[in-house]
C-alpha cells in the first residue's frame, strides 16, 4: 500500500487532501502541530467521530510539550469512508523547530511520498523592513526550510522513486506587498523543488502552486479585511476561488506514480490567474464545477493512437462529439504535433477554432512538441503558441471552458503520459487553465 505523508493536514488544503488520499486507499501519516485538529482528523479518517485520542496528541493539546516523533495512535484504524481498513498515524509536531523535525524519524514508516503543504502566511500587515527577526524567521522556517528539513530527515524511510511534492503559491510568482517573507518564501521553495529534482533525479519531484484557496487561511485574511473576495476573483478568468478538494485532488495525484512525466515541474492549479495580464476585471462564476470524480467524456483529435489509450471511453476519429451528459467533456488534440517548426503558433489557432465554439463548460487538451532547443528562428513562434493558450485560457475562463498544453518528446505515443492526460482534461482539474506542462 502506498504510504504518504502529509504536512499541514490539520486545516484546509491538507485535510482535504488527507480525505482524498484515504478515500483513494492510501495510507496517511499526518503531521501538523495542532494536536487536536489532528486528532479530530485521525478519527474521523478510523471512522470513529474523533474519539480516539492518542496520549501524545492530548498532552499537546492541554499544553504540554509536545512529543514530537511519537505517533498519535499506531493502533490499526478502521476504515475510512470508501476504503478498506488503514492504519493512518499522526505525529504532532511544530516544523519551525529542527529537532521536531528530526525526531519524527524515530517509529516513522517507509514511505512512498511526501506532501510538503503546512504552510503560514503573514498576518502582521508591516512592510518589509519593520518586520520583527523573529517573525520573518519563524515564516522562512515553515515554508522554506521545513521541506528540506523533514527529507533530510527522513531520507533513509524513502521508498525508491518516492516522490516529493511541495506546495508553493502563485505568490513565488507575483509578489505580494506586505505578507512579510510570504512570497520570498514560496519562490525559494519553486526554486529548491527544481534544483532538488535536478540534484536527486532517483526522487520525483514536483511543486504545486495553488491560486487562491477558500480555505480557513483565506477566510482569515477575508475577514480580517486584507483580502478583498470580489478584487480577488477579478484577476481569475475562471472566475472563482478554488475549492480545497480542487487543490487535494492535485497533491493526490502529484505524489502518485502516475506524476512521474511531471517530475521536476510545477503545476500552478489557479484558475488562470497566473497567465492573464490584468486588463479588465472579470466577474463571480455563475457556473458550478462539477464534482471531480465525474467521469470523463473524451474525444480525441489527431492520430496519436496512445490516446485513445488515455481513456477507456476515448474515441479516436476527431469527429465524435463529446455527450456532456456522459461526464466532463473533454477534448485531446495532437493536430499541432503535426505541424512543422515556425508552424506551432497557425495549428494551435487552428485546434482552437476546430474545438473553441461550443460554450458548455469543459476543456480542450493540446500536445505541443517540446520547444527546440537552438533553433532560434523559431523560438518566437514555440512562446507565441503557448501565449495563445493562456490567451485563449483567458477569453474562455468565463464560459467555465479551459484550455491547457502538454509537452511531449516525441511523436510516437508514451502510455505513461496516459494518466497525467486524463487529469488535466478531467474534472478533477477544473481549476488548471492556460497552462504548458512540461514532460520529461
Ligand atoms: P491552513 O492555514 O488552512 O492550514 C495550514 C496547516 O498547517 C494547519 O493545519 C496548521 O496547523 C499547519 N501548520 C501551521 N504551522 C505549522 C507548524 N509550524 N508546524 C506544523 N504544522 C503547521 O492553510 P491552507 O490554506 O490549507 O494552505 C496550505 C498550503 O497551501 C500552505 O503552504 C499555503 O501557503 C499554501 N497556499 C494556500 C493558498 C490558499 O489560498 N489557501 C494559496 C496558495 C498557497
Amino acid at each position: 500500500m502506498d504510504t504518504v505523508l502529509l504536512t499541514g493536514a490539520a486545516s484546509g488544503i491538507g485535510r482535504a487532501t488527507a480525505w482524498r488520499l484515504a478515500r483513494l486507499g492510501r495510507r496517511c501519516v499526518l503531521v501538523d502541530r495542532n494536536a487536536e485538529a489532528l486528532e479530530v482528523l485521525l478519527g474521523q479518517l478510523r471512522g470513529a467521530g474523533g474519539e480516539v485520542a492518542g496520549t501524545s496528541v492530548a498532552n499537546a493539546s492541554t499544553g504540554n510539550t509536545a512529543v514530537a516523533g511519537t505517533p498519535a495512535t499506531k493502533t490499526p484504524a478502521a476504515a475510512a469512508p470508501t476504503a478498506s481498513a488503514i492504519d493512518h498515524l499522526a505525529f504532532v509536531a511544530d516544523l519551525t523547530d529542527p529537532d521536531q523535525i528530526n525526531a519524527l524519524a524515530t517509529d516513522m514508516p517507509p514511505l512512498d511520498a511526501i506532501i510538503n503543504n503546512a504552510g503560514m502566511t503573514d498576518a502582521s500587515n508591516l512592510p518589509v523592513i519593520e518586520q520583527t527577526d523573529r517573525d520573518w524567521q519563524r515564516l522562512l522556517d515553515l515554508n522554506l526550510h521545513a521541506p528540506a528539513r523533514l527529507l533530510r530527515a527522513l531520507r533513509e524511510r524513502l521508498t525508491r522513486h518516492a516522490r516529493i511534492v511541495n506546495v508553493a503559491s502563485g505568490a513565488g510568482l507575483h509578489a505580494i506587498p506586505l505578507r512579510g517573507a510570504y512570497s520570498p518564501s514560496k519562490a525559494g521553495l519553486i526554486a529548491q523543488t527544481q534544483a532538488l529534482a535536478r540534484a536527486h533525479p532517483d526522487l520525483r519531484v514536483s511543486v504545486l502552486c495553488p491560486g487562491f484557496v477558500q480555505t480557513e487561511l483565506v477566510d482569515a485574511l477575508i475577514a480580517s479585511g486584507r483580502l478583498d473576495p470580489v478584487r480577488a476573483v477579478a484577476k481569475i478568468p475562471l472566475g472563482r476561488l478554488a475549492a480545497p478538494e480542487e487543490l487535494a485532488c492535485a497533491l493526490a495525484f502529484l505524489s502518485s506514480q502516475d506524476a512521474a512525466p511531471l517530475s521536476g515541474g510545477r503545476l500552478s492549479v489557479d484558475g488562470g490567474s497566473s497567465r492573464f495580464g490584468g486588463s479588465q476585471a472579470y466577474v463571480p462564476q455563475t457556473i458550478a464545477p462539477v464534482p471531480c470524480d465525474t467521469p470523463l467524456s473524451l474525444t480525441v483529435h489527431g492520430h496519436w493512437t496512445a490516446l485513445a489509450d488515455a481513456t477507456e471511453d476515448a474515441n479516436e476519429d476527431g469527429n465524435v462529439d463529446a455527450n456532456p451528459q456522459d461526464g466532463y467533456p473533454a477534448i485531446l488534440d495532437a493536430s499541432v504535433l503535426d505541424s512543422p517548426p515556425g508552424g506551432r503558433l497557425a495549428a494551435t489557432l487552428a485546434a482552437a477554432r476546430r474545438h473553441g465554439r461550443a460554450s458548455a463548460p469543459g476543456s480542450l487538451t493540446l500536445l505541443l512538441p517540446r520547444a527546440a532547443q537552438g533553433d532560434w528562428e523559431h523560438a518566437g513562434d514555440d512562446a507565441a503558441a503557448r501565449m495563445l493558450i493562456a490567451t485563449l485560457a483567458c477569453e474562455w475562463g468565463p464560459h467555465a471552458r479551459r484550455i491547457n498544453a502538454v509537452e511531449v518528446a516525441s511523436a510516437t505515443p508514451d502510455p505513461a503520459l496516459s494518466p497525467l492526460l486524463r487529469f488535466v482534461a478531467g474534472a478533477q482539474a477544473q481549476y488548471l487553465t492556460g497552462q504548458t506542462l512540461c514532460t520529461r
